[in-house]
């Protein structure tokens, strides 16, 4: 079996993220910033360590303003749904996944006005120019929402820039950092980000069912499902005001060690490493006849994804038959990001992605493309 679906959720996991959650199940029966013994204060320690580690990880230096969701889809509804207001108006891109797409779609419905500005014409498709978000801004524009690297095309847009424009002109700036939390290196302050969506499970390397937002300081979005401790009367302070209900410690614990394992290893090294994976990848692929690759060719300008058509074939099948036929798991169709498809003009059928993670071996990455080219031929 050859796992190659990473950019959806990694596996496998560090064998510490196995070891932290079993342990927390077993040992800590406490809910954390609850009761006062012993295991609820193991509990709350637990979430403090994670807190601390995303936050040197991510170069965030009040951890308090990291607040655990369930994923990145929630935390992107958290800031979307809180801060904007009939009448606001908002720039993202032509790419932006479900999380993103659907929560403007509905907000659009609600009064708010939401330009999309395309990576398209003409140019590359994969990225968008800062000029470009920079023509759309209005006197009514409140936020700039875009994704750090699209889960289709896989390229690294350029943040920084676009970060840079926003604050000069005071407009919030908001970053889907799904598939980039962990496999490329982040600073919030210099990169300029006001509001950052993360995903655990991802290249982070924790489990499935944890997530964070990260809001600069005074920046203070309102709980997207109320509760939480305390008297009725309470002002809850960032970020319990957002993590109400008892949270999902084991797997924030399991998170903290996939992110002390990237500390250890060191993000470089990580990076690096899969950057030679996807050459690989891109070097192969793009010698099939009938191959088509989305996004940049170049692996440094990647994260760990490469999205590819075979000409006059179906994504779903080849797909099926990369499971079925070779034991190869990735995955096809759009992706949750039909935007990203449209702009990509692949849609509806998609594309097949193929993702490798800091476990896989060159050797695989070699009988995939060997898969690829016989499914090519027709055969
Ligand atoms: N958003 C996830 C993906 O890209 C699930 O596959």
């Amino acid at each position: 079996m050859i796992y190659l679906d990473n950019a959806a959720t990694t596996y496998p996991k560090p064998k510490r993220v196995y070891k932290r959650v079993e342990e927390i199940i077993k040992n800590i029966g406490g809910n954390p910033g609850r009761s006062s013994h012993t295991m609820a204060l193991e509990a709350s320690r637990v979430i403090f360590s994670t807190r601390e580690a995303l936050a040197k990880l991510l170069n965030i230096p009040d951890a308090s303003r990291i607040a655990f969701t369930k994923n990145a889809t929630e935390a992107v509804n958290i800031a979307l749904k809180g801060l904007l207001r009939s009448g606001d108006h908002v720039v993202t891109t032509s790419f932006e996944h479900n999380s993103v797409a659907r929560t403007f779609k509905r907000l659009e419905a609600e009064g708010i006005e939401v330009t999309k500005v395309s990576g398209g014409r003409g140019k590359s498709p994969d990225r968008v120019e800062p000029g470009d978000i920079e023509k759309a801004l209005t006197g009514k524009t409140k936020l700039v929402c875009i994704v750090h690297a699209s889960n289709v095309f896989g390229t690294i847009e350029p943040v920084p820039e676009i970060g840079e424009l926003c604050r000069g002109k005071g407009i919030t700036f908001m970053v889907d950092g799904a598939q980039t939390a962990g496999a490329v290196p982040i600073d919030m302050d210099s990169m300029n980000i006001d509001l950052f969506a993360g995903t655990g499970h991802k290249a982070l390397l924790g489990p499935q069912g944890t997530g964070f937002i990260y809001m600069k300081e005074g920046i203070e979005p309102p709980p997207l499902v109320d509760g939480g401790t305390g008297e009725l009367t309470d002002v809850l302070e960032i970020p319990d005001r957002l993590e109400t209900g008892t949270i999902n410690t084991p797997g924030i614990g399991g998170l903290g060690a996939g992110v002390e394992f990237i500390l250890n290893e060191g993000l470089t090294k990580i990076k690096a490493y899969e950057e030679k994976l996807l050459g690989q990848l891109i070097q192969g692929l793009g010698k099939i006849k009938g191959v088509n690759i989305l996004g940049t060719p170049d692996a440094k300008q990647r994260v760990g994804l490469v999205s590819f058509t075979i000409e006059g074939q179906n994504p779903d099948e080849i797909g099926m038959r990369l499971d079925r036929e070779f034991s190869i798991m990735v995955r096809a169709g759009t992706h949750c990001a039909p935007d990203a498809h449209m702009t990509a003009g692949t849609h509806p059928e998609g594309a097949v992605r193929v993702s490798p993670g800091y476990f896989n071996e060159p050797e695989e990455i070699e009988e995939f493309i060997k898969a690829v080219e016989f499914i090519a031929k027709g055969s």
